[in-house]
């Protein structure tokens, strides 16, 4: 039997997420994609007029599919918690299902149950301001967006996973390092799922004999990360000073998050695994 992977945070060919549909595809998985409600158009439109076939090419020629594709906000439990506002906006009006627990239903629903669950999402509204300059609003909806979304996520698809599954989500160096650049709380938000990753590990673990990883990517000119504004510096200076000198690929995260889900690391649970060329281990710019 092919495994069974819902993808959260999917909207284009270019970041982590689509990567690793591709290395799950190329494993023989069938993939359904939770994507951000209002990305969710322009993604099925250029779908559809074949904008990413190139990028959906596997090694035996075929085309990736998606079994299934959900219109999602992670930042939303049940439609309880929606304010008026939004469930007034035409982009998400249109919609239906898609806070974390109705996407969990609908997947129930439509899949039975699943194998693999990925969590590479984020956004933080004051990415672009320093820590000292952050709102308290900015700070809680990075959190919110980019840290509480995974124990959501784990909360609500958890019970639909089989045994022997795995969480896998990407987490970003920030949250031990001092990253100039990285603010809004982002890097407080990725301590705290690095931390979360721990935490769930244990008691999906012992709840639902679910594995819960994540990877700690190195830099990636995804949509993204150009919002943040530095990626190409970051780039170069990953490139010089990384002890393998080369630009980071998404499929080698993909790769990565690959074996994460698989059998082959069926005892590795609760960490954080770096796919950065090894720059994490330098301890000074070269
Ligand atoms: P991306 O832009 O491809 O992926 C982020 C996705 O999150 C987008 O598809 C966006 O629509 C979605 N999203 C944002 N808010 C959402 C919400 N409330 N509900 C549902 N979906 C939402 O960019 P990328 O870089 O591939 O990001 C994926 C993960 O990788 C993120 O966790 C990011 O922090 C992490 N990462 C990225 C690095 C980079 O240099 N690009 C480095 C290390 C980690």
């Amino acid at each position: 039997r092919g495994k069974k992977a819902f993808i959260a945070g999917v909207a284009d060919d270019q970041g982590f997420g689509w990567a690793i549909a591709k290395a799950l595809a190329e494993a023989g998985a069938e993939i359904s994609l939770g994507v951000w409600v209002p990305a969710l158009n322009i993604f099925k439109t250029s779908f559809e007029k074949g904008k990413f076939d190139e990028s959906r090419k596997l090694s035996d020629g075929s085309l990736m599919t998606f079994s299934h594709i959900y219109p999602m906000d992670a930042v939303f439990d049940t439609m309880a918690d929606v304010p008026e506002e939004v469930a007034a906006n035409k982009r998400y009006a249109g919609n239906k299902k898609w806070t974390v627990a109705e996407v969990a239903e609908c997947v129930a629903q439509d899949s039975g149950s699943i194998d693999i669950l990925i969590h590479s999402l984020a956004n933080g509204p004051e990415v672009v301001k320093p820590l000292l300059e952050t709102s308290r609003k900015g700070y809680l909806a990075a959190l919110s967006a980019s840290s509480y979304s995974l124990i959501s996520m784990v909360q609500r698809f958890g019970p639909i996973m089989n045994e022997g599954g795995a969480v896998v989500s990407l987490t970003y160096n920030a949250s031990n390092r001092i990253i100039p650049g990285y603010g809004g709380g982002m890097s407080t938000a990725k301590a705290a799922l690095e931390s979360d990753t721990r935490v769930l590990a244990y008691e999906a673990g012992r709840k639902y004999k679910v594995r819960v990883n994540t990877i700690s990517a190195g830099p990636l000119g995804s949509r993204a990360a150009r919002a943040i504004g530095f990626i190409d510096d970051m780039i170069r200076y990953s490139y010089e000073n990384s002890p393998i000198q080369k630009e980071l690929a998404a499929i080698e995260v993909g790769n990565v998050a690959a074996f994460l889900v698989s059998p082959l690391s069926s005892a590795v649970t609760g960490h954080v695994m770096f796919v950065d060329n090894g720059l994490n281990v330098m301890g000074i710019a070269t």
